[in-house]
């Protein structure tokens, strides 16, 4: 009996905090801020963090990939002082059981082009792991061989502006689901700006916009959401419709791989 017991925790364990399949389930609705988005269910994005400075002022998003990992944009330009926050929800909200992380060391990718935006990409090294719960847990990655073809619907989400000439980014967590273009389709908006390192998603209504960055594209694999994009560039205006271009992880995933093997 206490074999079998034991046996269901560990399931339950591996259920709860395995990459890409959150405790509290998001809903997902139609193409419906972000610009032109909704409200994320509560903590149904576990991997979702929020870089902000000394003065708690948000300036880009982040994914979990594991205790001690957090994968952002390198156009972020994050630093050690800067600090991660986890299992947020509600910026606004002083109640919410929030782990503020330091950062160990940054890791930004050495291809990043800072003219072109190309291999978007940093890995942060946390100064200690996090505390996965039904509030905080991974993101599984895009292999190199995946192949997410275009009109794939994927969601992104994020703290960045609801309207790009806001004043503020909103407190509560938006989210908005967004089809994948193929690289083709998106060199129609943004000509040869599009690299084999980027991927676009939008062009449909709603778009990530300035505080995004850093953030999540997920689309389900399997049964799993699985990092496909980080939230890069666009529209400086975070048109809806124009599509949203994101780092593509499939093809920067060996970097991370190497990167996260040898620290
Ligand atoms: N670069 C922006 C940032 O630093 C995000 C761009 C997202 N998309 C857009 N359409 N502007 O937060």
């Amino acid at each position: 009996m206490a074999f079998l017991w034991i046996l269901s925790c560990l399931a339950f364990a591996g259920a709860a905090y395995g990459c890409g399949t959150p405790a509290i389930r998001p809903i997902v609705t139609g193409y419906s801020r972000i610009v032109n988005g909704e409200e994320a269910v509560p903590h149904s994005w576990p991997w979702q963090v929020s870089l902000q400075d000394y003065t708690g002022f948000h300036f880009c998003g982040g994914s979990l990939m594991n205790e001690n990992w957090v994968v952002t944009a390198a156009h972020c330009n994050v630093r050690t002082s800067h600090r991660v926050v986890v299992g947020e929800h509600d910026r606004s909200s002083n109640s919410e059981a929030v782990q503020v992380m330091r950062v160990g060391k940054v890791f930004k990718n050495p291809s990043y082009n800072s003219f072109t935006t190309n291999n978007d990409i940093t890995l942060i090294k946390l100064a200690s792991p996090v505390q996965m719960n039904a509030h905080v847990s991974p993101v599984c990655l895009a292999e190199t061989t995946d192949n997410f073809p275009g009109g794939t619907r994927c969601v992104t989400s994020g703290w960045g502006l609801t309207r790009y000439n806001a004043p503020d980014t909103p407190a509560l967590l938006q989210q908005a689901t967004l089809p994948l273009l193929s690289n083709n389709q998106c060199t129609q908006y943004w000509g040869s700006r599009i690299t084999d390192k980027m991927i676009c998603a939008g062009a449909s209504g709603a778009s990530s916009c300035m505080g995004d960055s850093g953030g999540p594209l997920v689309c389900e694999k399997a049964g799993a959401w699985t990092l496909v994009g980080i939230v890069s560039w666009g529209s400086g205006t975070c048109s809806p419709s124009m599509p949203g271009v994101y780092a593509r992880v499939s093809a920067l995933r060996a970097w991370v791989d190497q990167t996260i093997a040898a620290n």
